[in-house]
């Protein structure tokens, strides 16, 4: 425990100038003898100080986490600023999407605990990407999770990105960083035709995450059957697993009113 002002001995007085000592009350933390300094005032509670040192200390580390997980997580520019506050749920379904995505970043440690994932599935324009990006930028911003968001194109490209580049272990670096990730939202699933090469490294990185507990939020435009065929039920068995929380977007596209 580091010393308190008020017990330094007698050389470190002298060298900081302490005249003498009184006693003094501190609301919280009771009697505390604080020292009186030449240039004249009295020191203040010393577990106060501690205290307010360790929430600065906690705060800087905090937003250092914030600013590196925002690079980490490459939410596109246009879904930054979507939050839950600024989701419109005036619907009934839009009401119950809230209500289920803000109920899944709200007790994310037990979902995560339980490798729980969750679907968000339904029409174009919907706000399935503006709920997933509220969901990862809150999940960074207020709960310290290394949240992720890629879409499938992102993930096929900057692996086929390392093919070209020779360093070797690149691949297993985006893979480690899709695997690893507290949360993994995966956007746009089956917004293509896929090819085997797509299908496997998606295998590779749902199974990866499943055998680790991890969770993941996955998107798409396609029904539930459709996203069973796109992605086979190997797949789809490891994320359904844990009961997975569905969400059904079925409502006309917001595009036209929000745009
Ligand atoms: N309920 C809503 N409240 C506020 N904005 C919405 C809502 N639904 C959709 N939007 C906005 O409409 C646009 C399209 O939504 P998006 O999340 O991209 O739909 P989807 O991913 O389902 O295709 C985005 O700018 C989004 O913020
Ligand atoms: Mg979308
Ligand atoms: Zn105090």
């Amino acid at each position: 425990m580091a010393h308190s002002v008020s017990n330094l001995g007698i050389a470190m007085d002298r060298k900081l100038g302490v005249i003498g000592r009184q006693a003094a009350h501190c609301e919280t933390h009771g009697e505390y003898l604080a020292v009186l300094i030449k240039a004249g005032g009295l020191s203040g509670c010393p577990v106060c100080a501690a205290d307010k040192r360790d929430m600065e200390e906690l705060e800087r580390k905090r937003s250092q986490f914030r600013a590196r997980q925002h690079e980490l997580a490459r939410i596109p520019k246009r879904f930054i600023d979507k939050t839950f506050d600024n989701f419109e749920a005036s619907s009934l379904g839009q009401k119950v999407a809230y209500e289920a995505v803000a109920e899944y970043v709200d007790n994310f440690s037990k979902h995560r605990r339980e490798g729980r994932c969750m679907l968000l599935l339904g029409r174009v324009g919907t706000g399935k990407t503006h709920l997933a990006a509220a969901a990862t930028s809150f999940l960074i911003n207020q709960c310290m999770v290394r949240a992720i968001y890629r879409t499938v194109g992102n993930v096929i490209s900057d692996i086929k990105a390392t093919f070209r580049d020779k360093s070797g272990d690149s691949e297993a670096r985006i893979m480690r960083e899709l695997i690893e990730a507290d949360l993994l939202v995966l956007d746009e699933v089956g917004a293509t035709k896929q090819s085997e090469f797509e299908l496997a490294t998606l295998f590779s990185i749902i199974n990866g995450r499943y055998e680790q507990c991890r969770p993941m939020v996955i998107v798409s435009n396609l029904s539930p059957a459709e996203l069973d065929d796109a992605l086979g039920a190997r797949c789809v068995d490891r994320i359904r697993e844990n009961g997975c929380i569905g969400v059904a977007f079925e409502w006309e596209s917001a595009r036209g009113a929000h745009a």
